[in-house]
């Protein structure tokens, strides 16, 4: 067979299983995308963009390490660092790129990985490219994830890794106990906050950033994204001094890509002060995430163990559901169904953000009942 009598063949299955997928471009109101502090489009996301391209211009030419390093990366560096409360912190282009690279960069011959069966696709990548022995361990299971480390040896480095949000669940990590892991077995622990920044923690610094928790010693990697809750993009690994001097002479995805714009930078540091005052934004999202979640209760639908935001409508149905979202979608409610592969029951995956209003709640819970 031909590469595109194969690809020809490929596609036609996944249309034959309707797992067709497009490109859509929003309409409707926004439950879907991650911009949980509806920072997008404000007004002040647009001037300090525009500021930035005043001051710097366009792109910044080269890899960090060559020529595209400039004074307000470290700037927002080490205001990322004060606010997420760590020693330092690496900025690069993406989440995606941040943990595809990671594992690769700091993992040694006889590294273990210890992963949550539902980690991101970027972190699961990441696991692949470093060609690490990995046990996945069941979704939030600590005694499973307890038992698999008894079973290992006492002298193989071991790296634990986990989301604190999961992106298509909305639960949430038990931070304490896998801290509590990481250091009764001599552990890295990495967590991921892409979906944790900005709504939870104190002043919005993510999961990690609660009583009880000292980030700075008790985490080795953090990973923070700014393209969800900044609505900019970006990604931030925060880690000690020597652990961020180690990945810019190690991580592939850092050395060997073009930094980023600087006026993303200037943005995101902006941003900083303005995500941290956003106390009554995030009380919002809470509320309006805490009544939605109990309209699906009362009406029997399943919305799993989430307990935050991101509220997946469980209906296990592939067809069900998409049918559900297209017809969501075409009353005004973006709405977006996610299925097989991306996971293993198909739901509707609803974002609760700081644009949404009480009356979009009350709307669109009138609306699923009429169309269900
Ligand atoms: C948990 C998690 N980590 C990393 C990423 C990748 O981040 P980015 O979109 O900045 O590439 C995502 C993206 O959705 C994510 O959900």
């Amino acid at each position: 067979m031909s590469f595109s009598e194969r690809i020809f063949q490929k596609l036609n299955d996944i249309k034959n299983a309707n797992r067709f997928r497009f490109l859509k471009e929003p309409s409707g109101i926004d439950f879907c995308s991650n911009d949980y502090l509806g920072l997008a489009k404000s007004k002040d996301t647009i001037n300090f963009l525009k500021e930035g391209i005043t001051i710097y211009g366009g792109g910044s030419t080269a890899s960090r390490l060559i020529r595209g390093h400039r004074e307000i990366f470290s700037t927002l560096e080490e205001n990322f660092s004060n606010w997420v409360n760590s020693e330092s912190t690496l900025f690069l282009a993406n989440g995606f790129m941040a943990n595809i690279g990671l594992l690769d960069a700091i993992k040694d011959k006889s590294t273990k990985i210890f992963c949550d069966r539902l980690n991101h696709a970027s972190i699961l990548d990441g696991i692949r490219l470093s060609n690490c022995d990995t046990r996945y361990f069941k979704h939030l299971d600590m005694n499973h994830l307890e038992d698999l480390l008894k079973k290992s040896s006492l002298d193989d480095e071991k790296i634990i890794i986990s989301e604190t949000i999961f992106s298509m669940d909305g639960d949430t990590a038990n931070i304490e106990e896998l801290i509590r892991l990481k250091k009764t077995y001599n552990c890295i622990l990495i967590l991921d906050e892409a979906h944790a920044l900005g709504v939870y923690g104190r002043g919005g610094a993510g999961l990690s950033n609660k009583d009880g928790i000292d980030p700075y010693s008790d985490i080795d990697f953090r990973i923070f994204t700014g393209g969800k809750s900044f609505g900019l993009e970006g990604a931030f690994i925060s880690c000690s001094q020597i652990n961020k001097d180690f990945l810019i002479n190690t991580l592939r995805s850092f050395i060997f890509t073009t930094a980023p714009l600087p006026a993303i930078a200037h943005a995101l540091n902006k941003l900083i002060p303005v995500i941290r005052n956003m106390n009554i934004e995030r009380e919002l999202i809470y509320k309006l995430s805490d009544k939605l979640r109990l309209f699906f209760k009362e009406n029997n639908y399943s919305t799993g163990n989430s307990s935050t935001h991101i509220i997946p409508v469980i209906l296990n149905d592939e067809l069900i559901t998409m049918n559900l979202a297209s017809k969501l979608q075409a009353n005004g409610y973006d709405i977006r169904g996610i299925r097989p592969p991306t996971v293993k029951e198909s739901r509707l995956r609803i974002n609760v953000s700081a644009h949404i209003k009480e009356t979009h709640i009350d709307s669109l819970c009138s609306k699923f009942l009429e169309l269900v």
